[in-house]
């Protein structure tokens, strides 16, 4: 097997292509480690180019979920699906059924849920076909549903801290650039405008950038120059790989910290961020509330354990940033060694613990 990504740090356990032109069904899932416990991840419906565009996404994806699992201190290891939309008119029912099939075929080695091009219904349409699904219809008291408000609330209280910490300022006192106006990016702007911060906001879809300007007062700047607008802090909230060295050389912002999986473009672009003294707040570390959610619905846990491990994320990036500057490495460097330590000696986990 040829791995696509140059930017794949570790290669994966296994990859599952799937193939069903019946229901209009082809994809990859990629198990990246099931070290500390079953892959999980979200599942991905984009529209690749190309099959090797598609494997790259996966691989790079399912790299960063068993990073995000590891940190996060849960006890799943990190995989993801990635499935091409079709072209043309389609079941979307059938579709999602079929690929249920194929995660139950892996008999729990997989957990899957939604993420970018999937929702909540898709993954009712999954889980007629396997139980190792997450994201479903919340039940009151209990996670689950859409875990956008989860991933949105632990980027803010991470932002939060590292604005305070690192830019000596709190909130109300700073500009935010926020990319991408989707349910996580909306939500943010939500925590941000609440806090008193002034927003810069750029999406692809108009309707969305007149809606935050008329909750939130947002300004709007178009999509090509939101990453190097006058802000003090750049939150990344559409696709990844959007932090290159072009981009590098023109980022205003004095800390970038955004829900967007993969937000750099390779490893050599953290660097390019430190030696130009903007923080980085790593992606896999401050984005993790929508797992945290997917995880604790899917273990039993109830809200208020989520909501602790989701606050938590705060104080975790303090820390990291805080060794990271202790030894003048970038952050996400640190960050991946400590989730790759932690994947090499798994402990106990404490889900026990959590369940209610
Ligand atoms: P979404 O699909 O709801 O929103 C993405 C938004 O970005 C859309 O409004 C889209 O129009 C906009 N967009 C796309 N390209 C753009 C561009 N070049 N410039 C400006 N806007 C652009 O996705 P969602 O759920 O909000 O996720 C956002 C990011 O956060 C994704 O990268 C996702 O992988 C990541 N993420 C999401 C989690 C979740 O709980 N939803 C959890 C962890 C990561």
């Amino acid at each position: 097997m040829v791995y696509g990504s140059a930017s794949v740090v570790c290669p994966p356990e296994r990859i599952v292509k799937i193939s069903d032109a019946k229901n209009h069904l082809e994809g990859v899932i990629v198990l990246h480690s099931t070290r500390l416990g079953p892959a999980a991840g979200g599942c991905r419906l984009w529209n690749y180019p190309t099959e090797a565009a598609m494997l790259d996404d996966a691989l790079r994806l399912a790299e960063g979920m068993s990073y995000k699992n590891a940190l996060a201190g849960l006890p799943f290891g990190g995989g993801k699906a990635v499935l091409r939309m079709p072209r043309g008119e389609f079941d979307r029912g059938a579709l999602f059924r079929a690929f249920g099939k194929v995660v139950e075929e892996l008999g729990g080695e997989y957990v899957t849920a939604e993420d970018v091009g999937t929702t909540v219904p898709d993954m009712v349409d999954v889980a007629q076909s396997t139980r190792y699904v997450a994201g479903l219809p919340a039940v009151v008291g209990r996670p689950g549903g859409d875990p956008s408000p989860w991933t949105a609330r632990g980027v803010f209280g991470a932002m939060d801290v590292a604005c305070r910490q690192h830019l000596s300022r709190p909130m109300s006192e700073v500009r935010v650039g926020v990319q991408g106006l989707g349910s996580v990016g909306m939500d943010l702007c939500r925590h941000l405008n609440q806090a008193g911060a002034t927003l810069v906001v750029a999406d692809m879809d108009q309707s969305r950038v007149e809606a935050a300007i008329r909750s939130f007062g947002a300004h709007a700047v178009s999509t090509e120059a939101i990453l190097s607008a006058d802000v003090d802090i750049l939150a990344p909230c559409a696709l990844g790989a959007v932090i290159d060295h072009r981009v590098i050389s023109r980022v205003r912002a004095r800390l970038v910290c955004g829900a967007a999986n993969n937000q750099l473009a390779t490893a050599a672009d953290g660097t390019r961020l430190a030696e130009r003294g903007i923080i980085y707040a790593p992606d896999f570390l401050v984005n993790a509330g929508g797992i945290i959610s997917v995880a604790g619905e899917y273990l039993g846990w109830t809200e208020p354990a989520v909501r602790r491990r989701v606050d938590a994320i705060a104080s975790s990036t303090v820390d990291l940033l805080q060794r990271a500057k202790s030894i003048g490495a970038p952050p996400e460097r640190v960050a991946e060694s400590i989730a790759r330590s932690l994947m090499a000696n798994p402990t106990p986990t404490c889900e026990l613990e959590q369940v209610v």
